[in-house]
This record gives C-alpha cells, sequence and structure tokens, in this order.
C-alpha cells in the first residue's frame, strides 16, 4: 500500500493553518499527517472590553485588531482586570500616534482619529505629562520651544494639548456649538496635528511600559498555550472523525515543555502519536522519530536548548530505538546545518551539525524539518534538499498562511502547498 505524507511546521497558535492544513490532508487522502514543532502561540495581544486588541510582538506594538481575528492568526489574548483598563486605553492612543509616523495604522488618513473617551484617558494621566515636560530634558525643550513667544505654565501648556485634540474632534464631527466654546477659551495656534502627536508619542513613552506587560504577560503563557492545544486537539478528533489518516506531532523550541503531558493525553486517546524525544510505531511498517532540542539562540525558552555534543548523545540514544526494518521518517525540529533549509531569509544559519551527522549516519527515508520559517525566501535556499542520499524537508513557518509538503514515502516527487 502506498502511503502519503503531509507535513506542516510552526504554525504558532495559527488555526486558520491548522484547519487549512487539515483540509488538504483530507483532500489528498493523506495516510500520515505530522505536524513538525513550534506548535503553541507565541505571540500575545492584550484585548480591550470593547472587542478589540493589540499585538504585542517583541519590539513594540504594531496596531490595533479585532480580538477574534488575532486569536485565530496565533495569538495569546490576554485582558486585564479593570483597575488597568484605563492604562491599557492609553497605550493604545499612545499607539495610534505611534502608527501616524510609521503610517502603519492609519493608511491614506491624514491624522489619528481619537475619540472623546480616550482624550478624556487622555487627560486622566494629565500629571504623566506634565512631569514629562517638566523632568525630561526633552520635555523641557519641547515646552521651551512651544512657549518661548507666549509665556504659560505647564498645567496651561498641557491644558491647551487637549484643548486642540477636542477642537480637532469637534471639527470633524462639524459641532459647532463646542468648537465656539474652545475658541473663546484661546485656541493655541501653534500646535499642528504632526505636533501634538509627537509630543503625546513622547510624553506617554509607550515602550518602556509596553515592555513591563510583556514581561507580566509571558509568566501567564502556560495556560493560553494549553487553551490553544485544547482547540487544536478537537480539530485533530473532528479530522479523525472523517478520515483514517494517523496523526503524529513533536513540541519545538517555543512550545512550553508542559504541553508534553497534553500530547500524551492525547495519545493515550488515540487521537495522536506524540513523537516528541522518542521513536514511535505510526504505522504497519513506518517508524518515527522525532526530536526537539535546538542549539541556543536568543528569544525562546531555554529548557530547548542543547549544545552539539548533547544533541549528538541524544540522537544516539535514538538511533538505537531505531527498527532497521522498517521505514523511518525523522521529524526534527532543527534542520541539518549547511543545507538549503537551514539559513534564514536574514542570514542566521541555524542548523546543527549533530543533526547532520546522524542523517548522514543513519540515512532516514525522509527527514522532516522546521525552526527555520522563511529560508525558502533565499536565493540559495528552498524547501527540499538531500543528506546524503536521505530527503530533507522543510516547508517553512505555517505561522502566517499554511505552507505543506505533500510526498508519497516512497518516491522523489513532492509538492509545496500554499493555503
Ligand atoms: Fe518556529
Amino acid at each position: 500500500m502506498s502511503e502519503k505524507f503531509i507535513f506542516g511546521s510552526d504554525f504558532h497558535g495559527n488555526l486558520n493553518s491548522v484547519d487549512a492544513f487539515l483540509r488538504e490532508a483530507e483532500e489528498r487522502q493523506a495516510t500520515h499527517v505530522i505536524f513538525g514543532g513550534d506548535i503553541a502561540p507565541k505571540n500575545m495581544a492584550v484585548k480591550f472590553r470593547d472587542g478589540s486588541a493589540i499585538k504585542i510582538d517583541g519590539e513594540r506594538p504594531i496596531s490595533v485588531r479585532d480580538s477574534e481575528d488575532l486569536e485565530k492568526e496565533g495569538y495569546m489574548l490576554f485582558s486585564f482586570e479593570d483597575e488597568k483598563e484605563d492604562e491599557l486605553a492609553l497605550l493604545r492612543i499612545t499607539q495610534k500616534f505611534s502608527g501616524y509616523f510609521d503610517n502603519s495604522y492609519f493608511e491614506g488618513s491624514r491624522d489619528p482619529i481619537l475619540t472623546l473617551e480616550e482624550i478624556v484617558i487622555l487627560e486622566k494621566y494629565k500629571q504623566f505629562f506634565m512631569d514629562f515636560l517638566e523632568n525630561t530634558e526633552e520635555g523641557q525643550k519641547i515646552f521651551e520651544f512651544f512657549t518661548r513667544d507666549l509665556p504659560s505654565s505647564l498645567e496651561k501648556f498641557v491644558d491647551m494639548v487637549y484643548q486642540f485634540l477636542k477642537f480637532d474632534y469637534y471639527l470633524k464631527k462639524g459641532d459647532r456649538e463646542n468648537l465656539r466654546t474652545i475658541r473663546e477659551n484661546g485656541f493655541y495656534s501653534y500646535l499642528s496635528w504632526q505636533r501634538v502627536a509627537a509630543l503625546i508619542k513622547l510624553a506617554f513613552s509607550p515602550l518602556r511600559k509596553w515592555e513591563a506587560i510583556e514581561r507580566d504577560l509571558s509568566s501567564h503563557s502556560l495556560p493560553k498555550q494549553r487553551e490553544f492545544l485544547q482547540k487544536f486537539l478537537e480539530r485533530i478528533d473532528e479530522f479523525r472523525g472523517r478520515v483514517s489518516a494517523k496523526v503524529s506531532i513533536i513540541l519545538g523550541n517555543d512550545d512550553m515543555k508542559e504541553l508534553g503531558e497534553d500530547l500524551d493525553r492525547a495519545q493515550a486517546n488515540g487521537l495522536i502519536v506524540n513523537a516528541t524525544n522518542r521513536v514511535v510505531q505510526i504505522g504497519d511498517n513506518v517508524q518515527m522519530l522525532g526530536y526537539s532540542f535546538v542549539p541556543p539562540l536568543p528569544y525562546s525558552f531555554d529548557v530547548w536548548y542543547k549544545n552539539e555534543g548533547e544533541i549528538s548523545k541524544d540522537l544516539e540514544v535514538l538511533a538505537g530505538e531505531i527498527d532497521p526494518e522498517k521505514i523511518l521518517i525523522a521529524n526534527i525540529h532543527c534542520p541539518p546545518v549547511d543545507t538549503r533549509v537551514s539559513r534564514t531569509f536574514s542570514g542566521y544559519e541555524i542548523g546543527s551539525n549533530a543533526v547532520r551527522q546522524f542523517v548522514s549516519d543513519v540515512e532516514p527515508q525522509i527527514v522532516l524539518t522546521g525552526h527555520s520559517h522563511d529560508h525558502w525566501k533565499r536565493e540559495d535556499g528552498g524547501v527540499f534538499d538531500r543528506v546524503g542520499v536521505t530527503r530533507v524537508y522543510s516547508p517553512g513557518a505555517s505561522e502566517k498562511r499554511g505552507r505543506f509538503i505533500v510526498c508519497n514515502i516512497d518516491e522523489d516527487d513532492h509538492f509545496l502547498v500554499e493555503r
């Protein structure tokens, strides 16, 4: 009987990609559905009561989005207790202003649009604003610049900024009554949107606050990753109701180790095969060797780091469990070094010597690998390579959209599917 596998990796919590993958597996009547590591979400977003959310992408938040959409795309959503809502709303406002400068938020629109509620929140943080103007070198310069022709107290100046924001709001609403009131109170004409935006962005300095929030969130990742895994396993359950394929999976360096317990439970229920760091049978004549550890990298869970010597030893132990009579699929998160699939688009070699040595020595029929997300974008990259006689596949990450390899186990023709 011919065996057909479909392989995807680095889904990073993207349920849309998981759905596309399972649809593809069903349509193509795959006998083996194989997930590489990094299944669970690592990206984070803060959810607001109105259903919107902001991504936190390591460096800085990017944009305000619908929280349900973000969750499907693989974001862990965190909401805060009520007393932090204002603080978060403040961050969201400053986010609008940072978007104003790099054009990522308000495409095609000139000014950030603040609601009246948002202006009120900014006003609540008036003291914060004044502290910036009074106590930072940058703030003092700005204050002097704006007030050189017009003697003004800090408080009066800050009030004028708020008046400006309200004036603009009423202008856009066409609210003449309120516009007149503001004019009568004295409207400061030196301000412009660009200046106000720059000022607020600086004064509320969102970066430092986001860093603190991000640290706070990271410590709560496990329940979120588990929540995702539950949804993932429900989908596998539905899939297995329709299709009689074997589903196997390994964890990757961005999955928390504790998820292994959840996978073992799912395995006990006959749902999947957990091949994380073990050799398992996935068919009458097919075995899988799974391995998740990677050489150290900046920015991921260091519980998954091992040096080349340790990786080499681990793989040697696992090799001892292989049945030489059966087909061997190696599902190894880290690619063999110096292949078309081991260098990221930005040129970073993330492959392992120990993995390469293991592949040359043991010669599995197929090596399925991930870890690198975008090697296929390189001129010297691709989704396929060989190490000696062994075929090595790495479709790239499915974290943004599905990328899968489909292949008959005993034949060379394979293809990449994107959805
Ligand atoms: Fe990944």
